[in-house]
């Protein structure tokens, strides 16, 4: 038999070992090798090898130019109370409108957690344990009913989860969703490669690949038609979020109105950091453009700076993966019109074989992953805007098994919020310093999904339940 021609350019690009046992492996092994293959662009390949793995390769990241973004602050801490509500009232007509649409990017292998399937399909509520898609999906539901139209959700999954996210939809009857609505589509992936920038295999017949990382996700919405979709459907904003984090607000019309009243591409949500050292990126500017800069790569003392006028820390606004993005932005983003996202580099411990082929379990990292991040799209958007969120309204994710962002201090999150929305509407209600309610309560999102959907179904109640443990609010 003639040697496939892309052997052949995989042994001109020296990774002809991906093919070393090709002649032992049945047919369809050989197939599915040879179809994972044909997903590698080799010149890309080649090219972040060089630039990212080989020795002397360049990791540092250009910190010249820096200086804190600008962004509105909530009114409460100073920002314009009427510019805000001015958004607000137009983030509102937008989603009467049908302009908006949720996109979660739940394609990630979420290996800190170590739970066994798609994270979404976690349990995180307190009494109920909704599942973290289910929590989107009636926050979603309930959106739908107070705008008085459904939304569309697209979910971008893994090669790894697809299946499993939606088989997880279907056994549940996509919580109450028009299914119609509810759109799945796998993101792209690309290989691992070790130290001297050898593709892996992860066995005989596979190519050690993994998700191209959530930066891949504005390739995948082109791929997938969901921009086409958007476009016959009038939406043009798509309201960003993260699987893990069932705090957040995703439709949020103040945020909404200003990136449509700001003209924005992409706009973005910051939360103040808790401490100097908080684990988030920072938003930042660099030669007239916003940036974020990742912890790991803005040196400690600037962490830690502070404003010798107010005593706040000057690099205070953290990133916590919440946007809004213009359909036409990801489109041109996509196509490489607007620049293209860098691929940044992972040292992981990548399961693989030997030169017999078999199989290795590497007891520290032996390679290197490539992956995209959202968030470098950023400088290439136009009018980008940013405006200050509260932590406990938006942001607590499921990262880790135990510790910080656990799914202990995840539920304890989730109740904080619960009780602050009661007792703003005068409900009684014993809480801790940090805002903990004595008693374990739920909301479900169909009853309120923010403080003024929760306000508007309290004031509808004839009688007002005492908040007790094992209350549920639905
Ligand atoms: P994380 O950075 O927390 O990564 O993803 P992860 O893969 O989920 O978890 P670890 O690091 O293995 O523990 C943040 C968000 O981006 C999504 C994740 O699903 C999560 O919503 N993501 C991440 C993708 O959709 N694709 C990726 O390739 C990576």
């Amino acid at each position: 038999m003639a040697t496939p021609p892309i052997i052949d350019s995989f042994r001109r690009a020296g990774q002809g070992h991906v093919f070393a046992f090709f002649d032992q492996l049945t047919a369809p092994e050989q197939e599915r090798l040879l179809a994972e293959a044909a997903e590698i662009d080799l010149a890309e390949i080649e090219r972040l090898v060089n630039s990212l793995v080989r020795p002397g390769a360049s990791a540092g990241v250009d910190l010249s130019d820096l200086a804190p973004a600008p962004y509105e602050a909530r009114p409460e801490f100073g920002g314009d109370a009427a510019a805000w509500a001015k958004a607000k009232t137009a983030g509102e007509a937008a989603l009467r409108a049908g302009r908006v649409a949720a996109f979660t990017v739940a394609g990630g292998q979420g290996t800190r957690l170590g739970y066994d399937g798609p994270k979404g399909t976690f349990g995180v509520t307190p009494l109920k344990k909704k599942s973290l898609f289910q929590v989107f999906a009636e926050k979603l539901r309930a959106a739908g009913v107070r705008y008085g139209r459904p939304l569309h959700w697209f979910i971008m999954t893994s090669h790894q989860n697809h299946a499993a996210t939606e088989s997880f939809f279907v056994e549940n009857r996509f919580f109450g969703l028009d299914r119609a609505c509810v759109h799945f589509f796998r993101q792209g992936r690309m290989p691992a490669v070790d130290f001297s920038g050898k593709i892996l295999l992860e066995s005989r017949c596979s190519i050690a690949m993994s998700p191209d990382g959530h930066g891949g996700s504005l390739r995948a919405l082109d791929r997938s038609g969901a921009l086409d979709l958007m476009q016959r459907e009038g939406i043009d904003a798509l309201s960003y979020f993260q699987v893990d984090n069932p705090l957040v607000r995703f439709i949020d019309p103040a945020f909404i109105g200003w990136h449509l009243l700001r003209g924005s591409e992409m706009s973005s949500k910051m939360i103040p950091k808790a401490y100097a050292e908080e684990k988030v990126g920072h938003f930042c500017t660099q030669r007239g453009r916003n940036v974020v800069v990742e912890y790991s790569d803005l040196p400690l003392a600037m962490q830690r700076e502070t404003d010798p006028a107010t005593g706040k820390l000057r690099y205070l606004a953290g990133s916590v993966a919440i946007h809004v993005l213009d359909r036409e932005f990801i489109r041109r983003m996509a196509s490489g019109g607007a620049g293209s996202l860098p691929f940044h580099r992972a040292d992981k411990k990548i399961p693989t074989v030997d030169a017999a082929g078999a199989p290795v379990k590497p007891e520290k990292p032996n390679g290197v992953k490539f992956e995209m991040f959202v968030f470098d799209a950023l400088p290439f958007s136009k009018n980008p805007v940013i405006i200050e969120a509260l932590r406990r309204e938006d942001f607590s994710p499921v990262k880790n098994a135990e510790g910080v962002d656990s799914p202990k201090t995840c539920r304890e999150d989730l109740l904080r919020q619960y009780a602050k929305w009661a007792t703003d509407q005068g409900a009684a209600l014993a809480v801790d310093g940090t805002g903990l309610p004595a008693a374990e309560f739920e909301v479900s999102p169909i009853f309120g999904y923010d403080d003024d959907s929760f306000a508007d179904a309290w004031h509808r109640l004839a009688a007002k339940p005492a908040i007790a443990a094992g209350l549920y609010l639905e």
